[in-house]
């Protein structure tokens, strides 16, 4: 069992989520071009009920990121564009009644809210008490299978801090954004006991896996 990120998209200039979310750029201003790798593969395509697509490296990876997961976290502003406490419960995310993740997902928040079971098994669970809750919780029920640590970029980060992410790999995008949500500001990942273990050039993206030295591992647990 693992906790990890995979297929996170992150631009040159080291951002995996443009200025500006809202209901009109999900991603933020040029967020889509973070993206790109990852319309074209049949992996993609799949998880929107399309026939085709690419089957190349870029494809793999998307395969690879998706399979053997127990259970997702995400922040809430990768949920969608509501911030403050919810108007209503009408919002439920991004994807259609059916999202692409088929078990439970726990959605960071500072405001409660009840759960919502979606068709195709996702049920997103909405967690007040910070990361170690939503990771306790998540690793409960995701049993032998990984934790995937879905973004956006400021969960991602605080599980970075904290040292609970085994392995990230990132879409490592051939595209500058100038600014939006930075992944590696003021993080000292090489402190934190993280390497690169594997780098694949796909079609649209470098493809670079970190995971952390056994010296730093044994540290934290
Ligand atoms: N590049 C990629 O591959 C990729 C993948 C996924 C998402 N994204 C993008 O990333 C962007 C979102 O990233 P983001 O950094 O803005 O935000 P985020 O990590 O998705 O969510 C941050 C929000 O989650 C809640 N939250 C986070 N940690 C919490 C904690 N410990 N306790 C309680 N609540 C907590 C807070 O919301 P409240 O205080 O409002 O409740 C916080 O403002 C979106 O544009 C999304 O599309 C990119």
């Amino acid at each position: 069992m693992k906790v990890r990120v995979s297929s996170f998209a992150v631009s040159l200039d080291g951002f995996g989520a443009g200025p500006s979310q809202n209901l009109q750029n999900p991603l933020g201003v040029n967020g889509p071009e973070l993206m790109e790798w990852f319309f074209s593969t049949r992996a993609w395509r799949r998880m929107h009920g399309l026939d085709g697509g690419e089957t190349g490296v870029d494809h793999r990876m998307a395969e690879e990121g998706l399979s053997g997961i127990g259970a997702w976290i995400l922040g809430r502003n990768m949920f969608g564009p509501v911030r403050g406490p919810w108007p209503d419960e009408s919002w439920k995310g991004w994807w259609g009644e059916e999202p692409p993740y088929h078990v439970p997902a726990f959605v960071l928040t500072h405001h409660a809210r009840a759960s919502i079971q979606m068709k195709g098994g996702t049920r997103f669970i909405f967690v007040t008490g910070g990361i170690h809750e939503a990771l306790a919780r998540a690793r409960e029920v995701a049993g032998d299978s990984d934790v995937r640590i879905g973004g956006g970029v400021s969960t991602i980060r605080q599980f970075l801090r904290a040292g609970l992410i085994d392995e990230m790999t990132l879409a490592l995008r051939p595209v500058v954004l100038g600014e939006g949500e930075a992944l590696f500001a003021a993080l000292d990942l090489r402190a934190l006991g993280y390497e690169c273990i594997r780098h694949v050039a796909g079609e649209r993206a470098v493809h670079v896996t970190l995971g952390r030295v056994a010296s730093a591992r044994s540290a934290s647990t």
